[in-house]
């Protein structure tokens, strides 16, 4: 059995994604249908269309969601139809050397759907970061689904699926800021701006944020940033430094994904401090600094994937932190879409109008 839905698809390498008729396979052993409420819009989803991930096009496009899980498959039992879920893309499987080294979040083998979801024609579709939710319906598998408390909005919700964890996940997680420390995030779009709100936090003494876009430094001044940079206009590494002291920040938090901006993360940040690359960069790109600088200013040169989070710890946490008003979700949500315009979206966030735009089904 299966059902016909509706879905967003990027067919080929840089074309507008189409509006599509996919067939989803009812859930099988350890899988999960999910009925989509809501599903940001990630700038690794216009990755995907640009062919910046991977070649195995037809994708489906979508990963930052939340629904309702509407049915589920044998042997199932975190789950059951009608719970609330934020799908994730780090369904551990508790057997690999990090899951038995105790790292769960560093999960190498993490689970997705069995079953392929295709085109009308019965072509396979790649699901991007094995969700594919700009769709009605999607296939995971069980362990893709989070339980949260349903008094949170879709919209907020799904966003934890992926760039606002992200985010927020290399500040506390990956980047280990604390109190009184000094934090500097290039980058302030969605996963930038919930670097600065999860630095804010952990307690971080000063959060500055750097971008191009005046318009993402006032939103990451809402969220906690104490001091803002325009790198269009100002040296970013000469800016971060005076703001500390002279020295440069505990934290660099690089949110672009690109070798200049990766190069003045690493030296914005202080002797020893630590740099955490969250930015996705494309194949093409390559990275050259002096290996003596590398040695000699010490500290951690780390990247992040999903903001090192857990979701089953991560996600219930911080949508309980959202609800008794201590963490503002509601920030990133810059406009509410249909299905159809995610290609539109798209066109905004690379004008830089928009945190996220994130489609209501
Ligand atoms: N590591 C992960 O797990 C993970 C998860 C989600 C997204 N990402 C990646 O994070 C990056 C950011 O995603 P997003 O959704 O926030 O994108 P976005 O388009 O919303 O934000 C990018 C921001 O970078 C700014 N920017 C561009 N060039 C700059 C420069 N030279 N200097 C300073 N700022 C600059 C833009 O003005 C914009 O505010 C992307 O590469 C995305 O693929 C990574
Ligand atoms: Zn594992
Ligand atoms: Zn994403």
């Amino acid at each position: 059995m299966s059902q016909q839905v509706r879905a967003v698809v990027a067919r080929s390498k840089g074309a507008p994604v189409s509006l599509e008729t996919i067939v989803v396979p009812d859930p099988g052993p350890g899988e999960a249908l999910v009925r989509i409420e809501a599903c940001g819009v990630c700038h690794t989803d216009l990755h995907y269309r640009d062919g910046g991930i991977s070649d195995d096009f037809p994708f489906l496009l979508g990963h930052e969601a939340a629904g309702v899980v509407e049915a589920v498959g044998d042997g199932v039992t975190d789950v059951a139809p009608g719970d609330f879920v934020v799908l994730n893309w780090r369904a551990v499987c508790g057997q690999c050397r990090a899951c038995r080294r105790g790292r769960p979040w560093y999960c190498f083998n993490t689970h997705n759907a069995r079953q392929k979801m295709t085109l009308a024609d019965g072509t396979e579709l790649s699901p991007a970061l094995g969700i594919g939710a700009f769709a009605e319906k999607t296939l995971v598998a069980a362990g893709q689904c989070t339980k949260v408390d349903p008094a949170v909005s879709p919209a907020v919700a799904g966003l934890l699926g992926c760039g606002v964890m992200a985010g927020i996940g290399a500040a506390l997680n990956t980047g280990g800021v604390g109190r009184g420390d000094s934090v500097a995030v290039i980058g302030c779009g969605g996963v930038g701006a919930a670097a600065v709100l999860g630095s804010n936090l952990a307690g971080a003494a000063r959060v500055i944020a750097v971008d191009i876009d005046d318009r993402k430094l006032e939103t990451a001044r809402g969220l906690g940033a104490t001091h803002t940079v325009n790198s269009k206009e100002t040296d970013a590494v000469a800016a971060v430094r005076e703001l500390t002291g002279g020295f440069g920040a505990d934290v660099v938090i690089e949110a672009v994904g690109r070798p200049e901006t990766y190069r003045q993360a690493f030296y914005a940040r202080d002797l020893a401090g630590t740099v955490v690359l969250v930015g996705v960069p494309t194949p093409e790109m390559k990275l050259e600094l002096p290996l003596l600088d590398v040695f000699g200013r010490g500290g951690a040169l780390k990247s992040s994937w999903y903001g090192d989070c857990l979701p089953s710890r991560d996600f219930p946490m911080l949508i309980d932190l959202h609800l008794q008003g201590r963490l503002d979700l509601d920030a990133f949500v810059t406009e509410t879409i249909a299905l159809d315009e995610v290609e539109k979206a798209f066109e905004r966030m690379h004008h830089g109008d928009v945190l996220r735009s994130v489609v209501l089904l």
